[in-house]
């Protein structure tokens, strides 16, 4: 018997799980939830329960998601992986594994982990509300990164595996468009509806920034600064973005029919580009900011890097400014709902989740300091950072 192959096929099926029941905790108080109420729901959300991957109760309320002993494993498992960086599969006896677990969703084929057919209802029911129609759109890249080879490729070599997944091609998420263009558009569409749907709560709770000069970094399809913008009118809100992805960004948005708010912009550059040496190239070095955000930048990249990137922002911040992160931090002894995510950045970038005092270090090392914490139900909360030196 193989501990390790056992752990790696706990990882996968856990973690599967745990994404699906921390989505489906989201939708609980949204008009999609009555569907939750199907026995096709009610079994995923038992089998969730069961194994203590999430803490609904059964009349599908969750409790607040927090960390449960299965998480707390997993990131304890994926530490002695990294640790002794040995993982050594054997695939009959993971399939035995699943095999003793009829209940299980899901089922080993060649090495890929895939849902069983009686599970398929996670992929195929859908709702007016489309919540169900994004899920799925998810779940058609992620499932093909949680396979016992691919984990074994991500662990061992402690980055992303896109091209092990998805050919020589494909270097990260924007890539996909080269490997299936149609699978592209859909993890697209899926990624600006879920955060298109948490911008709305953002928003309100940003609402004393109104009327301000901001700057959205790596805002991706806008998702959030259009929401912003059309909220607060007066603003004027821009999201700087990389030259080749903005290309995509734009047929996306008119693919989507996105509107353009007229108090919003795209700015194209590249945070990582040297060739000036102080603020973000393609911006105006004497541009300054009021309020900077980054949603879902810093966990996507090293510490080293994160210096590097909001070095060059706070550059552009005024000094009353305020840079806002968009993150969800772990708490401090390394758990939270976050921790599942923190294995999706290590197959996806290479980059880590953080407690909130490892994102004010990074803060730090760039001339800010601890301004206010935000705790939200969403899934992400707010950090705010100020200019330590303001005059
Ligand atoms: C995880 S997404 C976050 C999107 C959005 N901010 C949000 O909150 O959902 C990371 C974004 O960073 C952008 N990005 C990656 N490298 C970049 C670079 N070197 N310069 C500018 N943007 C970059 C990507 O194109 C992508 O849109």
């Amino acid at each position: 018997m193989n501990d390790k192959a056992k752990k790696v096929i706990d990882i996968c099926s856990l973690f599967l799980v745990s994404q699906v029941s921390t989505l489906m905790s989201e939708m609980v108080n949204k008009p999609d939830a009555k569907i939750l109420s199907s026995p096709n729901w009610k079994r995923i959300v038992n089998f969730a329960v069961s194994n203590d991957i999430c803490d609904f109760d059964r009349s599908f309320n969750p409790r607040n998601i927090r960390p449960v002993p299965k998480l707390i494993t997993i990131a304890k498992l994926i530490q002695d992986f990294f640790e002794d960086r040995i993982v050594s599969i054997d695939n009959n006896y993971i399939a035995e594994i699943i095999d003793k677990n009829c209940d299980q969703p899901f089922e080993l084929i060649d090495d890929q982990i895939s849902i069983k057919k009686d599970w398929q209802f996670v992929f195929d029911e859908h709702s007016e509300h489309g919540i169900f129609q994004w899920l799925k759109n998810f779940f058609r890249v992620s499932i093909k990164f949680y396979t016992p080879k691919n984990l074994k490729h991500a662990i061992i070599n402690g980055g992303p595996i896109w091209k092990q997944v998805f050919g020589e091609n494909v270097r990260e998420l924007f890539d996909l468009k080269k490997f299936d263009s149609d699978l592209f558009l859909s993890v697209m569409r899926a990624m600006h509806q879920s955060n298109s749907k948490e911008s709305e709560t953002l928003v309100e709770i940003l609402k004393e920034y109104a009327c301000k000069n901001i700057l959205d970094v790596g805002g991706a399809t806008g998702a959030f600064s259009r929401a912003f913008s059309k909220a607060n009118p007066s603003s004027e809100v821009s999201v700087y973005e990389k030259n080749d992805t903005l290309t995509l960004v734009k047929s996306i948005a008119r693919e989507l029919s996105l509107q353009e708010p007229e108090n919003f912009k795209y700015i194209s550059g590249d945070f990582f580009d040297s060739s000036i040496q102080d603020g973000l190239f393609g911006i105006p070095s004497e541009a300054r900011y009021d309020l900077i955000i980054l949603g879902w930048i810093l966990h996507d990249w090293s510490d080293e890097e994160c210096v590097k990137i909001l070095g060059k922002v706070v550059f552009h911040l005024k000094k009353e400014g305020v840079v806002l992160l968009l993150e969800k931090p772990l708490s401090p002894e390394g758990l939270g709902p976050a921790t599942t995510l923190d294995l999706t950045m290590l197959f996806q970038t290479g980059g880590k989740e953080r407690t909130l005092s490892e994102y004010l270090e990074i803060g730090n090392a760039c001339g800010l300091k601890f301004k206010s914490y935000h705790q939200t139900n969403s899934r992400r909360d707010l950090i705010f950072l100020e200019n330590y030196e303001k005059s």
